[in-house]
């Protein structure tokens, strides 16, 4: 015997019920907050929009009104837009490198290798994480140029150029401190010179020498200090600037322009 179809207006209306249910419940409301489309009974009232904006993390990065001049890629040339993919491309490359890395003298060298000859597309990420790397420096170079040329580190941004030379260096670290991790004959004396350089700090020239290496000289602790900087310590610090650098851009009226 054939089952009767239940009438169609009837799985409609369980389905705007189960709708509500979910709609009212606390687990729902507390992802979508007010001003949502998703929440019950919403209307696309100025409160409800302005709602939206406030609430969400994505409008404060990316307001929902921007002057005309700000938008025209001509101006910025997305040169700072640039700088951050680049730094998430380098994040998600490096991160697939670090399944395959292991920061001790013994081993770090062979599996660099064996990262290349035997990893599918291990040569290609660590293509792109170095040419990434280089991109990068280029482009936070030309993004600060092209922020002087248009005067943008005057009032009221003087502050963002400030933590702006902090990512600089921050990005300069994080080339640095990915050099050594290679363990080959260019990493290890680029590293050796770099830090009797820096062992030439006025009045504690020896002792920053010693926290660089881990040691007297070049060797496994090194490794393992810079390691640990250029996986975690300088991309944390570097993410913390980067969001009071977004924020700033933000909070400073956004995008500079001509007067
Ligand atoms: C990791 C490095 C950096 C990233 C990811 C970054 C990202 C950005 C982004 C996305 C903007 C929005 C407008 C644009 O794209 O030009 C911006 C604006 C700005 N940046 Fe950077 N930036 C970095 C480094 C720097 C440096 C080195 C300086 C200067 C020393 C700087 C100073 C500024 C200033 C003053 C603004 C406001 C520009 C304006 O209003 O026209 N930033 N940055």
């Amino acid at each position: 015997m054939a089952k009767t179809m239940e009438p169609k207006s009837s799985i409609g209306q369980k389905m705007s019920e189960l709708t509500e249910k979910v709609q009212a419940s606390q687990a729902w409301n507390s992802i979508f907050r007010p001003g949502s489309v998703f929440r019950k009974g919403y209307t696309d009232s100025p409160r409800n929009r302005s709602y939206v904006v406030m609430n969400s993390v994505l409008y404060h990065l990316h307001p929902v009104k921007v002057k005309r001049h700000a938008v025209k890629v001509s101006y910025t040339l997305c040169l700072g837009g640039l700088s951050f993919f680049l730094f998430i491309l380098l994040t998600v490359t490096g991160i697939f490198l670090m399944f395959f890395y292991r920061p001790t003298a013994a081993q770090a060298w062979d599996d660099m290798y064996a990262l290349q000859a035997s990893v599918t597309f291990g040569l290609l990420v660590r293509n792109m994480h170095r040419w990434a790397a280089h991109l990068m420096v280029l482009a936070v170079f030309l993004h600060m140029a092209r922020v002087f040329y248009h005067g943008a580190y005057k009032p009221p941004r003087e502050f963002n150029w400030v933590i702006g030379v902090i990512l600089l260096t921050l990005t300069l670290l994080l080339s640095f401190t990915g050099y050594l991790l290679p363990w080959d004959q260019l990493a290890l004396w680029a590293v050796t010179v770099g830090t009797n350089m820096m062992g030439f700090t006025p009045v504690f020239g020896d002792q920053v020498r010693f926290v660089l290496l881990g040691g007297q000289e070049i060797g496994t602790d090194t490794l393992l200090r810079w390691y640990v900087l250029h996986v975690l310590f300088v991309p944390f610090v570097t993410v913390i600037f980067l969001a009071i650098h977004f924020w700033r851009v933000r909070k400073d009226g956004g995008i500079s322009g001509p007067l």
